[in-house]
């Protein structure tokens, strides 16, 4: 099949989230200007910057309308802050539970039994237990077609001892970490190998 996407009457979205895969989930955790902690998954996540250390996700709501975008985007652009879990191998169920749509006033953190932690430089929770987290202070949003992009610098880090060489170093191998791949596909980073780069 040839594809272009102009003429193209039905969404991208599957064929998109199809085979860009896997995806590595993000679990963003923020504060409402209320005060009501929420928590949601996003596997539009990736790295967008090393140094200094920003990390994006992509939220897919109309850009423009402030009053569409998800709480997690709306909270982030608000008060500035979001926390960024890695979902790994345990925290999957628990991730999948904070993806339903909830009553206002019901925390995901709650409605999923998800443990809170505090955070050390803003003020949205971390998910207690988990292998790594970031606390990032906003650094921009975009709006690109139908989605925000929200990127946040990386003002600190908590990273489990588990996943630690000796030496202090991560380990990825000892990151288990789950990913994303379309509808309620999901893949384990179990079948791992090694490939050296060319000089
Ligand atoms: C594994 C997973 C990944 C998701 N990734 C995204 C994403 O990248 N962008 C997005 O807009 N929604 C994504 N969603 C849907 C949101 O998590 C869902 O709409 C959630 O209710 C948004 O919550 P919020 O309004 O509290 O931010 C994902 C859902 C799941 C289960």
């Amino acid at each position: 099949m040839e594809l272009d996407p102009r003429t193209r009457e039905r969404s991208m979205y599957r064929t998109l989230t199809g085979t860009v895969v896997p995806r590595p989930i993000g679990w963003v955790s923020t504060t409402g200007p209320d005060g009501a902690d929420n928590l949601a998954p996003y596997s539009f996540f990736t790295v967008a910057s090393v140094d200094p250390p920003v990390l994006l996700f992509s939220s897919g709501d109309r850009p423009g309308r402030p009053e569409d975008l998800s709480d997690t985007a709306r909270n982030a652009r608000e008060t500035g802050e979001f926390v960024v879990n890695v979902v790994t191998e345990p925290f999957a169920e628990a991730m999948s539970e904070t993806s339903a749509t909830l009553e206002p006033g019901t925390s995901e953190f709650d409605h999923a039994g998800v443990e809170r932690a505090a955070s050390t430089a803003v003020e949205p929770p971390r998910v207690a237990g988990i292998e790594a987290a970031y606390e990032c202070r906003l650094h921009d949003t975009v709006d690109v077609g139908s989605n925000t992009l929200v990127l946040g610098e990386v003002v600190h880090g908590h990273l489990s001892d588990d996943l630690l060489t000796d030496e202090g170093k991560v380990d990825v191998d000892e990151v288990a970490a789950v990913g994303r791949l379309a509808g309620s596909g999901y893949c384990w980073t179990r079948g791992r190998f090694r490939m050296e780069r060319p000089d």
